[in-house]
């Protein structure tokens, strides 16, 4: 168990894994792994009664909306699902205004949308925690469930290889910044022009210098599985590139963890994979549905993970 006053979190955002300590990304996974095994063991711990959360979604989500919205259930309290296409926001009304009164109705926001300024707005004009559920930029929630993910199977994160194939998207900055802070080595290899933000690269490797960590980015993605403890894909094209899809799929070929990459892994090697997948792009389905992949436990961890984040922050 961390050694950390769980106090400091209160009030807090959630919007970037960068904002937040070693110790602290620890005593959120332990909390997270506490609540695991008491609601497995019918204790549900009922910490947040009376409280509301307000979920926004610009974007469409399964894992996100269920994992939030049964977990705001589980620890005794209620969840608002918010599409932003019936709420105001969506005809205009700004985030500044929206942000001040759901500060006096709920006790934290959950926002999931396309601009990450969108969501620091927001943070900056609410009285409440403001929960990232996901951006063009980042997905914050999805890493710390990952680590925990890791951490169950691994049963430890620091010097761990974690080798991340594909579109250097909202999904790769996360690894990068979740796994600098802990101590991983993260590689990222992506095609040319489809390489992750280097301003996002250049923090997560001052974060790995201070933690134990290192990130880098390489083209070869069979050089990035090479000995690697952990592989990570993610979809070609996410939400609001549709329209490129047809462009990435060429652009990606080879950007796949399938049985090769498998083979040059490290042979206790697990495969995550965000969710959704597009089985035949980034990865096989023999992959996926193969003994190594721990998908599911991965999906699963996003309700106990997120879970410890509301429980902490509201
Ligand atoms: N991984 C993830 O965030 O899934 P959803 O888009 O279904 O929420
Ligand atoms: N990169 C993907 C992640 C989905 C969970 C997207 O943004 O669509």
């Amino acid at each position: 168990m961390a050694n950390i006053d769980q106090t400091i979190f209160k009030g807090r955002d959630f919007i970037s894994l960068h904002d937040f300590s070693q110790d602290e990304l620890n005593c959120i996974i332990d909390v997270a792994r506490e609540l695991k095994v008491d609601q497995k063991a019918g204790r549900p711990r009922q910490v947040l009664q009376d409280k509301t959360l307000g979920m926004i979604f610009t974007k469409s989500s399964t894992r996100t909306r269920v994992s939030f919205e049964v977990g705001m259930y589980q620890l005794g309290g209620h969840a608002l699902f918010l599409s932003g296409r019936d709420i105001q926001l969506g005809r205009g009304e700004t985030i500044a205004d929206t942000a001040r009164v759901l500060s006096r109705m709920v006790d934290g926001i959950m926002i999931r949308t396309f601009s990450h300024q969108e969501v620091l707005d927001l943070a900056e004009f609410s009285t409440i925690p403001i929960i990232n559920g996901l951006t063009d930029l980042l997905h914050p929630c999805q890493v710390l469930a990952d680590l925990m993910t890791i951490q169950e199977h691994k049963g430890r994160l620091s010097g761990l290889k974690l080798a991340y194939v594909g579109d250097g998207n909202n999904m790769a900055h996360s690894l990068m910044f979740g796994g600098a802070k802990m101590g991983l080595h993260v590689v990222i290899a992506s095609p040319p022009g489809y390489k992750p933000d280097p301003k996002i690269v250049a923090l997560a490797q001052a974060d790995a210098k201070n933690n134990g960590g290192f990130v880098e980015v390489v083209d070869d993605p069979m050089e990035a599985v090479k000995g690697a403890d952990v592989l990570y894909t993610d979809v070609w094209a996410s939400m609001g590139q549709e329209e490129e899809a047809q462009i990435r799929m060429a652009a990606f070929k080879g950007y796949q963890i399938n049985s090769n990459a498998l083979k040059l892994a490290n042979p206790s090697a697990i495969v995550l994979h965000c969710l959704p997948a597009h089985r035949g792009e980034e990865i096989t389905e023999d992959v996926i549905e193969g003994a190594q992949s721990v998908v599911f436990d991965e999906a699963e961890n996003r309700l106990h993970a997120q879970k410890a984040i509301m429980a902490l922050t509201m």
